[in-house]
Parts: structure tokens; sequence; C-alpha cells
């Protein structure tokens, strides 16, 4: 018997995805104000200078070099770019604003209008060619002046300040806009806090306490912004936004298994428990009393987060992690933010992340199985060291075979019945790493002709990749 059943949905929504500080440069053009990643040096040890808790928040030419403050330049040349998306037939493209664009400091009266002005050209001509945008409203950035003068998501002070940009753009871009996210990966608090809530940590411990305070008010600011989008019209769809590592145990040793159940329950899942399920989990009593952490939850907080859950789960999925009760003694990879215990049956990619197909697959039924709502992939890609070759082609097979793996596996998830809503590809662009801020660890369908020092023609190569991921849409994934 023939099976007639198609792979994807018919609305699927297939595109690529980037962040405001990686691709758009113009770090003091246009009213922006300095944000906490134009303050990250590029190059390997980025992560650990960051994490130094004498790290001081200013830029140090003389030492280093910034990546981040151009970009691939896309605050100038985002209609040729969003030209080559729509040549790829992108579905929707997820993009992030750069909350310095549109309050500078973070805590004025007014928002900056250049600012706003941007990004409704950017979404017109998104709108231009049917591309729906899909919008982070921050993606590892705040104003500077928010984590250096009140010390980042750990102060109150900041659901008043995100509430105010949050409605700004909303109010402003709901009829352009219908797709949300509130916090890109907002688990990523428990390894890199700089990025996502804007603080260092001086004391461990105190800097537990920091993390889930911090994140206290995120869960209420993204209620916030739910309840704002829904009342403006019902129709929009606001997302949280998660790193998922899927997850398994080293062996099976029921000490492993246990070990296993705890971290990852922790780290995939605690997050959307509250932003999707609406209330903290049980089991977080338990880790609070061990850490010894005092939450201060004012009196409303926790009706918000009841009431205004996230209509979505937005994620990112890399790679999978394999947990033990005594990990340090076993050989480990780098990942994404996080270092893991080695898996013996994955290869890895250049910068050590485990290429795992089927943790997506599990990742996709497990999220499903245990939220049941709607799920979009909104990164995954591989990093790779890409070569212009003499007639100026890139052929990135590995990134084709990559994907197609991926994508595989995804229709067998919605073969079981996962809601999936779309997949946009990390970093459909080239741009600058997050983790390391390098140009060199490059994930686009689009090669753009800058280096790891900044210097380059800035010129825009479609790869292999960009011909294969076409045909991929045209198809709807059934071509692959
Ligand atoms: C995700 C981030 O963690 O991974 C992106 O949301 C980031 O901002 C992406 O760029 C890939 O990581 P990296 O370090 O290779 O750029």
């Amino acid at each position: 018997m023939e099976n007639s059943q198609k792979r994807f949905p018919e609305n699927f929504l297939w595109g690529g995805a980037t962040a405001a500080n990686q691709l758009e440069g113009a770090y003091n053009q246009g009213g922006k104000g300095l944000s906490i990643m134009d303050v990250v040096p590029g190059g390997k040890k980025r992560l650990g200078i960051i994490k130094d808790p004498d790290f001081d928040f200013k830029i140090h030419s003389d030492k280093y070099t910034y990546p981040n403050h151009d970009g691939i330049d896309f605050y100038h040349t985002y209609k040729e770019d969003i030209a080559l998306f729509a040549e790829m037939g992108f579905k929707c493209y997820r993009l992030s604003i750069a909350w310095s664009r549109i309050f500078p400091q973070g805590d004025e009266a007014e928002p900056n209008e250049e600012g706003l002005k941007f990004y409704d050209n950017v979404f017109d001509e998104c709108l231009k060619y049917g591309i729906e945008p899909v919008v982070t409203i921050s993606h590892y950035e705040m104003p500077l002046n928010l984590a250096v003068k009140y010390g980042g998501w750990k102060n109150r002070k900041l659901i008043e300040f995100f509430e105010k940009y949050a409605d700004t753009v909303l109010e402003r871009y709901y009829k352009k806009v219908k797709y949300w996210m509130t916090f890109n990966e907002i688990n990523s608090a428990f390894f890199i806090p700089l990025f996502s809530q804007g603080f260092v940590n001086k004391d461990p411990k105190a800097g537990k306490q920091d993390v889930y305070q911090g994140l206290h008010h995120q869960f209420t600011a993204s209620s916030l912004a739910v309840k704002k989008a829904h009342e403006l019209d019902k129709n929009l769809r606001v997302g949280c936004m998660i790193i998922y590592g899927t997850s398994y145990s080293y062996d099976c040793n029921p000490a492993n298994q246990w070990a296993n159940l705890e971290e990852s329950r922790m780290f995939n899942n605690f997050c959307a428990d509250v932003q999707v399920r609406g209330k903290y989990p049980s089991y977080i009593n338990k880790v609070f009393k061990r850490e010894n952490i005092k939450l201060d939850i004012k009196a409303g907080d926790l009706e918000l987060i009841r009431e205004y859950p996230a209509d979505y789960i937005g994620f990112s999925y890399y790679m999978s992690a394999v947990r033990a009760a005594d990990p340090e003694s076993m050989e480990k990879t780098n990942g994404n933010l996080l270092s893991a215990i080695k898996n013996p049956f994955l290869k890895a990619s250049d910068w050590g992340w485990e290429i795992d197909p089927t943790g997506l697959k599990i990742a996709l039924n497990e999220l499903y199985d245990r939220y049941q709502v709607p799920l979009f992939i909104v990164e995954n890609g591989l990093g790779a060291h890409d070569v212009l070759d003499d007639k100026n082609e890139i052929n990135d097979e590995y990134r084709i075979q990559y994907m197609r793996d991926h994508i595989d596996a995804m229709a067998e998830a919605v073969e079981s019945g996962v809601d999936l809503m779309g997949y946009t590809s990390w970093g459909c662009i080239d741009l600058v790493s997050a983790s390391t801020g390098e140009m060199s660890k490059r994930y686009g369908f689009i090669y753009v002709d800058i280096d790891d020092e900044g210097k380059g023609t800035k010129k825009r190569y479609p790869k292999k990749s960009f011909h294969w991921y076409k045909k991929v849409i045209e198809t709807n994934g059934e071509e692959v």
C-alpha cells in the first residue's frame, strides 16, 4: 500500500535564525546604547574572561578584539540578506531585537525612534517576500547600564524596564509580527548568567541565589509580555525559549540513572515547567532547601505566572549530554555552554559538540509528552570551518548531511504525533559565534567573507547547502 502521509504539516514554518548582537554590527550607530555583549571580547577564551569575578564590563581595545561590534554589518545589508533568504524560500525568519537600540540605557522614559524604525524596515522587508518574522525580545543582550547600575535580572526593577521595552515593541509591531519569544535560552543562566541575566558570579553561593532570583523576575516579566500580547491580539503567540540537551545516563547503574534524572530535570525542564505549566514544580523545594535558596516572591507574581503561561516552547537543539553520579574521572567533550561526559557512540563537530539526530527525536517526544503544547525548533545546525574554493564555492556536504539527519528525526517525531510548528536553523547566514566570538565557526547557508579579525570583503556567497535547503523548503521536507 502506498503511503501518502506527508512528513510535515502544510503550514510548516521553515526558515533560519539569527540574533541582533551576532550579526547587526553598527553597535554605536542609530542611537544604540552599549549592550552587555558589546563589552564581551572575541576569541576562544571569552567565556573564561567573562566568568572572572574581576570582569569590569568595559571595552579594552588595546587587549582584545570585539567582533560583535561590526558583526556582518546586517544593519546596512539587511535588504540584500533578506533577499537571499527569500531566494531560499524561507517561510519565516527568526531574529532578535537589540534592547539597547530601543532603550539605549534601559531606564529612560522614551524609546529611541531610530531604533524602532530600523526594525519596522526589517519586518517590512521580510513581509514583502511573505516571510513571517519570528522575534526574540531578548537574545543574550540587555543595555549595559542595566547590568552595571542595577546588577541585571537579580534586581526586581528589571521587570519594570523589561515590561516597558516589551510593551513598546509589542505595541509597535504586533500587526507585523505574530510569533514572539521572550528570553533566548533562559536556562543558560545556570551556566552563563552574564549573557542572559547580566551579572557575573562573585561568590558561587550568592551566585545561585542570584540566578534563581533573576529567573523568578524573568518568569514574571515573561508572563507580563504574554498578557500584553494577548490583550493586543489574542492570535499572537508568545513562546518561552530553552536549550534542550537530551540527557542519557552513563549506564544502567541506578545511581547514574538517578543523577541523570535530577540534573536533566533541572537543566532541561525547570524553566519550561514554570513557564508552560504555570507553577514552580514540587521537586524544586528540595533543591532550594539543599542550596539554601530563599526566593523573594511578591504578591501577584505566582498568579501572573499561572494565568499567562507560554503559548509554545521554542528550543535550541545541538547535542545530547551524558550524565553520571561521579563524572569527575570520566572523559569530557565540549558542548553548547557546557562540557559533558564523552559519548562513545557519537561523532563530534570540529568544536567537540556531539552530533546526535536521534537525540532530537527523543527531545521532541519528551517535550511533547510532558507539556502537550506546540513545539518550535528555533535553533539547530553545524558550526564548521568552511573553505571558499578557487571558484568561490563552498561544498558543505557535511552540513547538508547533519541537517538531513536532523530533519528526518523531526519527521519521525511528527509521525509519532508531536505538534511541531517549524524549524529555523541557526545562523542561516554566517555570523559571530556566541561562545567563542569567532567568525570561523560558521553555520550559514550563506558564506560571509569576514575573518576572525574582522577583515574581508563582506561579500556573500551561497554555499552548496543554500541550494539544498531551497529544495527542502520547496518540497516541504519531502526531499532532503
Ligand atoms: C545558542 C545561542 O546557544 O547557540 C546562539 O542561542 C549561539 O546565540 C548558538 O550562537 C551557537 O553557539 P555558538 O557558540 O557556536 O555560536
